[in-house]
This record gives C-alpha cells, sequence and structure tokens, in this order.
C-alpha cells in the first residue's frame, strides 16, 4: 500500500523528535480542525447530515483512537443524550454483537489502515448499519469503505506514538457531540455557546502553555525516572486521558504504567501501592475532583508518590502537584493530554530511549 506525502511536510522542524514536533503542533491542529466548522453560532459539520441521527453509536478503534473513543462516550452522552459502547476493534471483530434499528457505527483511525477496525468495518457492513467514519489520512481503506468520513485536518503523523491524531479527533468529536446534540434538541443552549466561544481560543491559549508544561514534565519525569511501574488515574473523562497516558509511557519509555478509573483503584490494584509505585493523577477542578482526592489519600497512606494535574486554588495535597491553568468544562482535556505526553516524551529521552521508532511498535498495524 502506498501512502504518499509531502518530504517538506515530514521532516522536523528543528525539533528533536517527529513526537515533540507533533505535540507542539497541536494548537495548530486545533485551529486546523475548526476551520469552517462554526459559522454563526452554528457547528458545520455536513458529513453528519446526510445520516440519521443515531439511535445508538457503536464506535470501534485501537489504541489511541481508541481513548478518543472512550473520551467522547462521556460527551456524547451527557449532551446528544445518545448511548455509547466503545469497542476495541480486535474484540468487536470476533464477537457476536447484537445491532438494532438506528445503530451508527463510527469507527476511528488516524491513518486508516488498521487491520481490526476494517474488519469492524465488514462486520457492520454485513448487519447492514450505516458507517461514519473518523480519520486523517484522505483515500485510506477506511474512508473509502465508510459510508461518509469525518477528516481529522492532525496532517501527517510520524512519531511511531500517537499524539496529534488524538488531539484532532477529540476536537471533532466534540463538534460532533454538539451538532447531534442540536439536532436532537437536547443540548441546552447555554453549553453550546460556552464551547463555541472557548474553542476558538484554545489554540492560543495552549500555544501559551506548551513550552512551560514542557519544562514542568521534563522536571518531574527525572525525578521518578527509577520508577520501574505507574498508576494513571483520573475519573470521567479524565479517565480515558489516564489510559493514554499510560499508553505514552509504555510506548516509548518502556516503564510499565497502568490506566485506571481511579475509583476502581479499591477493588485490586491499591494492594500494589508502596514508595517505589508511583500514580500520576488528573485531579481537575471539575465536579469529580474530591472523589479523585479522597481516591488519592488511599494512595498516601500506603506511601506512594503522587503527580497530579490540578488546578489553581483546588489542588488535593499531593507531594508533587503539576497546575495548569483551568479551562471550562472538556477543554480541560486539551491541557491534561499534550501533559501526560510531554512527560512520557522527556522520561523516555532522559532515559536514552529511541522516541520515534520504538522498540516492537508499528505507526499502522495493517495486520491482524
Ligand atoms: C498502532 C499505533 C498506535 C495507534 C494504533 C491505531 O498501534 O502504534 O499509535 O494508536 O495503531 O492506529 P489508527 O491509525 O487506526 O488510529
Amino acid at each position: 500500500k502506498h501512502i504518499s506525502w509531502d518530504v517538506q511536510a515530514a521532516q522536523k522542524d528543528g525539533y528533536k523528535h517527529f513526537m515533540l514536533k507533533e505535540i507542539f503542533e497541536q494548537p495548530k491542529v486545533i485551529r486546523d480542525c475548526l476551520t469552517g466548522r462554526i459559522q454563526k453560532g452554528r457547528v458545520v459539520l455536513p458529513e453528519l447530515d446526510a445520516l440519521d441521527i443515531p439511535g445508538r453509536l457503536t464506535i470501534v478503534a485501537c489504541g489511541t483512537s481508541y481513548h478518543a473513543g472512550l473520551w467522547a462516550k462521556y460527551l456524547l452522552e451527557s449532551w446528544a443524550r445518545i448511548p455509547v459502547q466503545v469497542e476495541i476493534a480486535s474484540e468487536f471483530r470476533y464477537r457476536d454483537s447484537v445491532f438494532l434499528p438506528g445503530d451508527l457505527v463510527l469507527t476511528i483511525s488516524q491513518s486508516g489502515e488498521t487491520a481490526d477496525t476494517q474488519a469492524a468495518i465488514r462486520i457492520a457492513r454485513e448487519a447492514g448499519a450505516p458507517i461514519l467514519g473518523l480519520c486523517n489520512v484522505v483515500g485510506s481503506s477506511i474512508a473509502r469503505e465508510s459510508d461518509s468520513v469525518v477528516y481529522t485536518q492532525a496532517g501527517p503523523e510520524i512519531s511511531v506514538a500517537s499524539t496529534k491524531a488524538m488531539c484532532s479527533q477529540m476536537v471533532l468529536l466534540l463538534l460532533m457531540t454538539l451538532s447531534w446534540g442540536v439536532r436532537k434538541g437536547v443540548l441546552q443552549g447555554d453549553i453550546l455557546e460556552r464551547c463555541l466561544h472557548d474553542l476558538p481560543l484554545l489554540p492560543d491559549q495552549l500555544e501559551a502553555e506548551l513550552p512551560t508544561i514542557r519544562e514542568k514534565a521534563k522536571t518531574l519525569s527525572q525525578g521518578y525516572a527509577d520508577a520501574r511501574s505507574f498508576f494513571f488515574l483520573g475519573r470521567g473523562l479524565n479517565f480515558p486521558l489516564a489510559l493514554e497516558g499510560a499508553l505514552k509511557l509504555k510506548e516509548i519509555s518502556y516503564i510499565h504504567a497502568e490506566g485506571y478509573a481511579a475509583g476502581e483503584m479499591k477493588h485490586g490494584p491499591i494492594a500494589l501501592v508502596d514508595q517505589h509505585f508511583p500514580t500520576f493523577a488528573m485531579a481537575l477542578g471539575d465536579e469529580l475532583l474530591q472523589k479523585v482526592a479522597s481516591n488519592l489519600q488511599e494512595v498516601q497512606a500506603r506511601g506512594g508518590r503522587i503527580i497530579a494535574l490540578v488546578n489553581p486554588g483546588a489542588a488535593p495535597a499531593v507531594e508533587d502537584p503539576w497546575v495548569l491553568p483551568d479551562m471550562w468544562g472538556p477543554l480541560k482535556s486539551f491541557l491534561v493530554l499534550p501533559a501526560v505526553q510531554l512527560f512520557a516524551y522527556e522520561m523516555a529521552v532522559y532515559l536514552g530511549k529511541d522516541v520515534d521508532q520504538p522498540r516492537n511498535l508499528a505507526k499502522s498495524v495493517t495486520v491482524e
């Protein structure tokens, strides 16, 4: 399969690694994903208008794209009142899933070539379900096989560890949620207004923050470089981001990391906590903060060291608070994501790993 892109665009542009370049491209990615998508107080997504509003949505994806799907589930349920299930493609393809009238299958894939995700499309097709693709590569297999495609405008992603693609998927999934929520008449006007007001401001805010986030990531990663295992904990929208933080750390620094829903720790994993097994927590100032804070107290009581992403004025007392500026609602996620990406990046650099070409991994997995 031949995938072509501009050689110029594939250069590192002064950055040491493609991964770092791509993390720093995220403000531009958000800008590009929003271009033409917000007009006169409305979300413009003609790709969705061709499809019925889903009665139920099945999101199928792998890896980082799967985490974007998990993140979107929280928003789609809450704002568009659409029941959502998020499936790992390699499981979905061999299960005997039940399809209902009104189902829509949404596949998410950066490359558009992942074999398991393609297989999921065939299964959905056989079941007669309409298929929507969220994809970064124009003309890719998944784009061609879907009934309708929303393209993420992330540009070519070279680093094996995916970064900016997830950011672009989250922007589009947020817009899709707003679009369906409005069409269904269930989305509250103030939420729509707030999103449409704050989203266009996000690229500049993120751009201003990224150097500070990187510096903090560097300092903290060095302080924790002797850890052999990490927990990444979050609740709500931060749970999928915890999974993604753990995945990034595993992929490029080869440190064992487990992403967990913070409230699930007491059901087993907390047995692992001691002073050598640190936790990276998302403890931002949202409605779940008090719950997360009490989960973290339990970790501290067992001697676990904690790095926690927090917002000003609302931070639980942990060993290493990492303050991010406060953003409204789900927009917080667009700062959490580069924080976990840069933590993994700086850790891998510090440990001398091959950031752009991690061992045993491929950019796109086109075989089963
Ligand atoms: C591979 C890559 C991951 C990626 C996953 C899904 O495992 O190493 O970074 O998230 O495939 O890829 P896709 O192109 O379908 O999003």
